[in-house]
């Protein structure tokens, strides 16, 4: 049922594109419905440029034979379709859940508009129940960890922070070659402020809070499809 809405909203999300848009393309298994729609589309004549936010996406869409390009050669992009983990009612999101935040937020950075695809259940009143991935680099791990444990317990927030792990145990490296590690928050009253303290904490490259990127949503529920912002 999920995968079916996932779908849903990622095909509503492709036929919002229009000939020669720039655009950035995201990571997991909705945004892998938009770039089958995607693809779909562009055998039908649309013509469009995409960036993709990981070397998965990159894969995915190059067999759907999308136009690729890179953010060096096209700097400025139209549009972002990406999914999300959580989205509130002020577009505020948490994204990692695939660990590539860190390629996603500087694509959706540079674009005019973000829309997030997802099914109905990543609608959150607060933000935190997923876990907050926050991307840190290999170098000094233990200390950047206890820095950021520190900086949970001041905002009155647990300080439950895993390292994300692949299946046989070993930790899972980013494309950027980075570590993850998962904050187990529950909730988060402040994402503001939890946002500029983390990006002030040596060893940090990005989290997943993303503050005033999303401009739309397409969320698809049993009873059809919502759409918020543009
Ligand atoms: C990847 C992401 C994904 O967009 C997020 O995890 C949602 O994934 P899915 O569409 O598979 O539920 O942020 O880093």
């Amino acid at each position: 049922m999920s995968d079916q809405l996932k779908r849903a909203a990622a095909e509503r999300a492709a036929a919002l594109v229009s000939d020669g848009m720039r655009l950035g393309i995201g990571t997991g298994s909705t945004a892998a419905h938009f770039v089958a729609a995607l693809g779909a589309r562009v055998r039908g004549g649309l013509t469009v440029v995409g960036v993709p936010t990981s070397e998965a996406t990159r894969v995915l869409a190059t067999a759907e034979g999308i136009a690729l390009t890179t953010l060096d050669e096209t700097p400025e992009l139209d549009l972002t379709i990406d999914g999300a983990d959580e989205i509130d009612d002020s577009l505020r999101l948490i994204k990692g859940g695939g660990a590539a935040h860190l390629r996603e937020k500087i694509v959706a950075a540079a674009s005019a508009r973000m829309i997030v695809i997802a099914d109905g259940s990543k609608h959150v009143a607060t933000l935190g129940r997923f876990p907050l991935p926050i991307e840190v680099v290999p170098f000094g791990l233990k200390a950047t960890e206890i820095a950021i444990a520190k900086l949970l317990k001041s905002q009155g927030l647990p300080d439950d922070l895993r390292l994300r792990k692949i299946p046989n145990g070993a930790a899972l490296v980013t494309d950027g070659g980075h570590f993850i590690l998962d904050a187990h928050l529950g909730r988060i009253d402040r994402p503001e402020a939890l946002a500029d303290a983390l990006n002030r904490i040596p060893g940090v490259v990005e989290h997943g809070l993303f503050l005033g990127l999303c401009t739309g949503a397409i969320l698809a529920t049993a009873e059809g499809l919502v759409e918020i912002g543009q």
